[in-house]
């Protein structure tokens, strides 16, 4: 008899099996070592360089055709990354992103088919308040992703702190997570209001978001 569905014709990846499975549970998940710190300190070199040569601009809300910059809200200083413009950091950064969005695809069927990331830098004293990732004119937003390259010594004095404000049967609960260097968190873009904890350092990482076209 013919199988109904066509054999799997790639491997399982468990990483990736755990990260869907924390999606379909909680609406989120948090991954330590994503990357190696080696990737991590390549990623936080680049991310330095670029802001020393002026490359980031004030990060605003709303979007491209509806910015405001308010600084009470959101504080951080972001550059957009072009995937076609190749250094070694960001070509290891999205050759992993992309398997991940394959993976997702094949076993989700989420049709992730577009893809944003930028670098991000919070200095000491900013942060951004509760809001959810999805724009009035735009909600193509589905999982949003926060990979963390501070420095490795990084700690809980150290401010900055990603809120995640998970619904659950008794009303709302606080998932606080730390942003270490190499953690990635992602989650559901439009489900789950969250917040950046003011920092009291700068805090670097790159944030993005898998989207339907
Ligand atoms: C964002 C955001 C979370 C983080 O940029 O929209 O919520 O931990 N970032 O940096
Ligand atoms: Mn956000």
């Amino acid at each position: 008899m013919a199988a109904i569905f066509p054999p799997i014709d790639f491997e399982p990846n468990p990483g990736f099996e755990s990260i869907i499975s924390d999606l379909l549970v909680q609406g989120y998940s948090v991954v330590d070592h994503f990357f190696d710190e080696e990737t991590v300190s390549l990623l936080r070199n680049s991310l330095r360089t670029h802001f020393e040569e002026n490359r980031f601009k004030k990060a605003a809300i709303g979007n491209r055709t509806n910015e405001l910059i308010a600084v009470g809200i959101r504080g951080d200083y972001i550059l957009w990354i072009d995937e076609q413009l190749h250094n070694t950091a960001t070509a290891l950064f999205f050759s992993k992103i992309n398997s991940l969005v394959a993976y997702l695809n094949r076993t989700c069927f989420l049709g992730l088919l577009e893809k944003e990331f930028h670098y991000a830098l919070y200095p000491p004293g900013t942060g951004y308040k509760r809001h959810i990732d999805a724009f009035q004119n735009d909600d193509r937003r589905k999982l949003s992703i926060a990979l963390y390259l501070n420095e490795e010594d990084w700690s809980n004095a150290d401010g900055g702190a990603l809120a995640l404000y998970v619904a659950g049967a008794d009303g709302e609960k606080t998932i606080s997570v730390t942003p270490v260097a190499g953690r990635m968190v992602i989650f559901e873009s439009q489900k789950i209001p969250h917040e950046v904890l003011v920092a009291h350092r700068d805090r670097l990482s790159i944030t993005g978001w898998l989207k339907t076209s």
